[in-house]
């Protein structure tokens, strides 16, 4: 029995985001090394894709990274650029038979060089392709993001290239790493903390939030399918009434 057929095929959510935590306390649970949650992570984010794929899911965002997280134990931060480089490479050719176009939001300068380049070189290879956006946020944090914006917007201001009160919402997207993607229906966050923690703030805006205490090493497709249920119960409004 899957959540699968339960599945409304008229309402799935066209971009779910999710902040995937929890990877270390549920090494800690087994009585192993923070670095083994991470390497588990791994699996789930493949479950996940497939999951999307199969519903019909148009984007996929994903927070790996945070600007925050440069200041954990030098070993720890070493781990996940290393495990980062390794898993795009490995599955590279998986992303390109099942139609991934790979996208990052973030500073990816802030990476040690081997690995940006690795990142780059796979979204150049999967550019075209058009199944579903893979969105990996590394080393993103929105207000770092929203500092970006003032400061692009401020400059091109002074070059004369827009007058101040033509600013709108549409022209903020526009300066936004997201600029490319749809704003979130859906945001999932495991391991249990319920917050933000510098994630999307202007994109979440109307996004339907869902906590749930599974830990990501441990997150698999029923929970995805689950977390999708559960948005298709909720009412959007908007602000408006139905
Ligand atoms: C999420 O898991 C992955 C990253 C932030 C890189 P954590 O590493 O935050 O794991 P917990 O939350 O400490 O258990
Ligand atoms: C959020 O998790 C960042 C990522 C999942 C990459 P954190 O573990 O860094 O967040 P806090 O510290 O619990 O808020
Ligand atoms: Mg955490």
């Amino acid at each position: 029995m899957t959540l699968f057929s339960e599945i409304d095929s008229q309402n799935i959510p066209k971009h779910v985001c999710v902040i995937m935590d929890g990877n270390g306390r549920w090494a800690k649970t087994l009585g192993k090394e923070r670095s083994f949650g991470h390497q588990k992570g791994i699996q789930s984010v493949q479950n996940i894709l497939k999951a999307s794929i199969k519903l019909g899911v148009k984007y996929l965002t994903l927070f790996a990274f945070s600007k925050e997280n440069w200041d954990r134990p030098k070993y720890e931060v070493n781990m996940i650029m290393t495990l980062l480089k390794k898993s795009i490479q490995k599955y590279k050719n998986d992303l390109i038979e099942n139609g991934v176009k790979l996208n990052t939001i973030g500073n990816l300068h802030d990476l040690p060089g081997n690995v940006t380049k690795t990142i780059e070189e796979i979204k150049d290879v999967t550019n075209k392709n058009e199944k579903i956006t893979l969105t990996i946020a590394l080393s993103y944090s929105s207000r770092w993001e929203i500092i970006n914006l003032i400061k692009k917007m401020l400059i091109e201001h002074q070059k004369e290239k827009f007058n101040v009160k033509n600013i709108n919402e549409k022209m903020v997207n526009n300066y936004l790493c997201t600029s490319n993607l749809p704003d979130p229906d859906l945001l999932i966050r495991t391991g249990g903390e319920k917050r933000i923690s510098n994630f999307l703030l202007w994109q979440l805006a109307y996004a339907e939030l869902y906590f749930c205490n599974t830990n990501w090493p441990e997150f698999n497709k029923e929970d995805f399918y689950k977390a999708v249920l559960e948005y298709q119960k909720r009412e959007r409004r908007f602000g408006k009434i139905n």
